[in-house]
């Protein structure tokens, strides 16, 4: 086999209170690589979609994952990427995690799956690193693994795999941008022990909640005191957004990852569909264009996909 094309998740890190540590892959959007193993050393990007990402490898979050990839392989080869994404970058529902893993795992498969999903992940990470400006698995592990994924540590990697009712999410994606790396800056380096204790109760019980399927619980764990606070200034009618989503019934919701989009979480389809139209009323008002997604918490990661 010389070719192949996978399908790379978007996905929801934070989960409101789990900054850094939980993350979840959901079903649409999805990026789509075509990967070929070449005889000639390196690595050569192809954009067939309108972002306009830089070809030359080193500056490329896929690039700079499949450079690390090859570090590790002895054979003389390559690849060639052609890259078609749909999740546009510095959305906050990790775009970079899913270049980053969907062209590592792509390049696996071509050389026979000689590496572990922990392995992918430590290559994919190289990859978030230049988009990012740090190293953080809550996106890339779930868009690995699929589901949601909880990252116990990075040194030593210990990803673990938390099962999860079916749980719709229901996201929106303002047409502004926020680059990570600044909203990393704005956050506070220290945090008061209060705050500390009410944030770890809250990532305890949330995990709780999933296992549990305990719809309650995963609603009143859905609070963060921490980074929200912070960052939520940087999204227009962000309050607004959770209290109208509330309303329409979700069961809870913040920023994905470091925005600018916003999820929450509903049981069902038709709640989901409601919470749409509500952040769809908000946004309507602030001027800022906007597109909204409904999906679910996907169990699949990084695929195959059959033509
Ligand atoms: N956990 C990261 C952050 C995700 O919030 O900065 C963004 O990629």
């Amino acid at each position: 086999m010389n070719e192949v094309t996978v399908s790379s998740p978007a996905t929801v890190s934070n989960v409101v209170c789990a900054f850094d540590v939980l993350g979840f892959a959901i079903a649409e959007p999805c990026d789509t690589f075509t990967l070929r193993k070449t005889s000639k050393k390196g690595v050569t990007i192809i954009n067939r979609d309108n972002f306009n990402l830089p070809t030359e490898p080193e500056k490329n979050v896929a690039g700079v994952a499949i450079l690390a990839l090859l570090k590790e392989v002895k054979e003389e080869s390559g690849f060639e990427i052609v890259s078609n994404k749909i999740i546009k970058p510095g959305s906050g529902i990790g775009s970079s995690a899913a270049s980053a893993a969907g062209v590592v795992v792509a390049a696996n498969h071509l050389l026979g799956n000689r590496f572990s999903k922990e392995q992918l992940v430590e290559f994919a990470m190289c990859g978030e690193v230049v988009a990012s400006g740090s190293r953080h698995a809550d996106n890339i592990a779930p868009c690995i693994y699929g589901g949601v994924t909880l990252i116990r540590s990075l040194n030593p990697l210990d990803i673990i795999s938390i099962p999860a009712p079916e749980l719709f999410v229901t996201v929106i994606h303002p047409q502004i941008e926020v680059k990570t790396s600044e909203a990393r800056q704005i956050l506070k380096r220290n945090v008061p022990l209060k705050d500390a204790i009410t944030q770890w109760a809250n990532v305890a019980a949330l995990i709780t909640g999933f296992m549990k399927s305990d719809y309650d619980l995963i609603s009143r764990s859905l609070e963060d005191v921490i980074v929200e606070p912070v960052r939520s200034i940087l999204i227009p009618a962000f309050d607004k957004l959770k209290i109208k989503s509330k309303e329409a019934g979700a069961l809870g919701g913040g920023i994905s990852g470091s925005g600018p989009s916003v999820f929450m979480l509903s049981k069902d389809l038709k709640t989901a569909k409601k919470v749409e139209t509500a952040m769809k009323d908000v946004y309507s008002k602030t001027g800022v264009e906007f597109h909204t997604h409904v999906t679910t918490i996907s169990q699949q990661g990084v695929h195959l996909k059959t033509k």
